[in-house]
């Protein structure tokens, strides 16, 4: 039958049947009962159909399995008394009969904070009896892990994350109630929309403002670290500076690639670990995007740096090497901190008045842009230019005063 097909119609039946035998894609049926292909990474059905009820073949063995897993289940769920989700926060949720479903006890309202990747969107929904509204975010069980509510629950008091109201489990969906973060800006916005805005301000804010935003991840990331979560997905889109009462504030989101590292990062710094070091290394990635407009996406960032560290002098190359090895966290906030403040001198502005200036800019009235670009000063030929970069960085950081 294959024959019959054209030559690139074979290629791709042939791809396809390479991928579903090597459990790259799955093959399963729509409502109407036609063929569909899967693939893992993308994931818009369930799978694993868990938690959904099974239709088990004409094949006996298959009834008898299906038929002990769903009795399992029941029983265990007798026994040890499972509960079905967990309410955090009683004050923003209200429960009915231990149930939360939506058209009884919330609203889905029209608006989208953003858009997920495994999550679809991230929905604005209203409370009913509370009248007041928060996030929701909806992730399919084969796509969900569990370290994504346990590093949340851990981390949920210490103000750096969206504050978790409440998980459940739907049919073959997690639900994540949570805080909406107000007057909060994605990073991966800033960049893309608000840089230019600053560098109209004044040309030497987006320089001031990158120190400022990698300080204060540092911060954030370094509280996650402390209560033993490596974060392992950190970029732009996944970190918001939010106002608070004339402050600012980096909060990270989306715990869905956390690790458990609670056991390595209660030993010494000399213990730190590889999901721990990413997690820093991500941090300069999106220091260097603020910086030079560009987050070498796709590019190894530390071999390249290897490469230009090992022409330099000596001296250079040790204060450089400590941005890389991050180890001493605490220092190299310190030595941003100083950094700042040197910056602000040179400007003749006071902290508070660098805020106020970035608020209005970030949140306030939004004034017409001119379109310039802010980080002219870097040449990007092919990508980023590597020595003037390091340069750049090398000068920024200086430790000296
Ligand atoms: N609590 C929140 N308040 C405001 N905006 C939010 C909130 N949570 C998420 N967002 C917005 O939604 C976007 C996507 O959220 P999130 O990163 O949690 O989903 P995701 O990328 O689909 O997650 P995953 O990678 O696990 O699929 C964020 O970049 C942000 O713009
Ligand atoms: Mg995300």
């Amino acid at each position: 039958m294959i024959n019959k097909l054209t030559a690139s119609e074979q290629e791709n039946v042939r791809a396809l049947l390479k991928d579903i035998t090597t459990g790259k894609a799955v093959l399963g049926k729509d409502k109407k009962g036609r063929p569909i292909i899967q693939y893992h990474e993308q994931l818009n059905w369930d799978v694993s159909n868990a938690n959904t009820i099974a239709r088990p073949g004409t094949d006996e063995d298959d009834k008898e399995k299906k038929t002990t897993a769903f009795l399992e289940m029941i029983e265990s769920m007798k026994v040890e008394k499972r509960p079905r989700g967990v309410l955090l926060d009683g004050t923003k949720i209200e429960l009915r009969s231990g149930e939360y479903r939506e058209g009884k006890d919330f609203e889905n309202t029209e608006e989208t904070l953003g858009k997920g990747n495994i999550a679809g969107d991230i929905k604005v929904v209203y409370d009913k009896k509370k009248k007041i509204k928060h996030a929701l975010k909806i992730i399919l069980l084969s796509a969900f892990r569990v370290e994504e509510i346990q590093a949340w629950v851990d981390i949920n008091e210490s103000g750096i994350c969206p504050q978790l109201y409440l998980s459940h489990l739907e049919g073959n969906s997690v639900l994540i109630h949570m805080e909406i973060l107000k007057k909060a800006i994605t990073l991966r916005d800033i960049t893309d929309t608000h840089m230019d805005k600053l560098w109209d301000e004044n040309q030497e804010l987006p320089k001031l403002f990158s120190l400022y935003i990698f300080h204060k991840l540092l911060d954030t990331v370094q509280k996650m670290h402390a209560k033993g979560w490596a974060h392992k997905d950190l970029h732009a889109g996944n970190a918001m500076l939010q106002e608070q009462d004339g402050s600012l504030k980096v909060k990270v989101l989306d715990f869905g690639q956390a690790q458990d590292e609670r056991d390595d990062l209660k030993g010494s710094s000399e213990n730190i670990s590889e999901d721990v070091k990413k997690d820093y290394a991500d941090i300069v990635k999106m220091f260097s995007g603020f910086y030079t407009g560009d987050e070498l996406i796709g590019t190894n960032m530390w071999e390249l740096w290897k490469k230009k560290l090992e022409e330099m002098p000596e001296k250079d190359r040790l204060e450089i090497e400590e941005i890389k090895r991050l180890m001493d966290v605490q220092e190299l906030k310190d030595r941003i901190k100083k950094k700042l403040k040197h910056c602000l001198n040179d400007l003749n502005m006071d902290e508070e008045s660098f805020k106020k200036t970035v608020i209005q800019i970030l949140f306030g009235e939004s004034k017409p842009m001119t379109g310039h670009d802010y980080n002219v000063n870097i040449e990007q030929a092919d990508g980023v230019d590597m020595e003037k970069f390091n340069e750049e960085t090398k000068k920024m950081l200086e430790l000296r005063d």
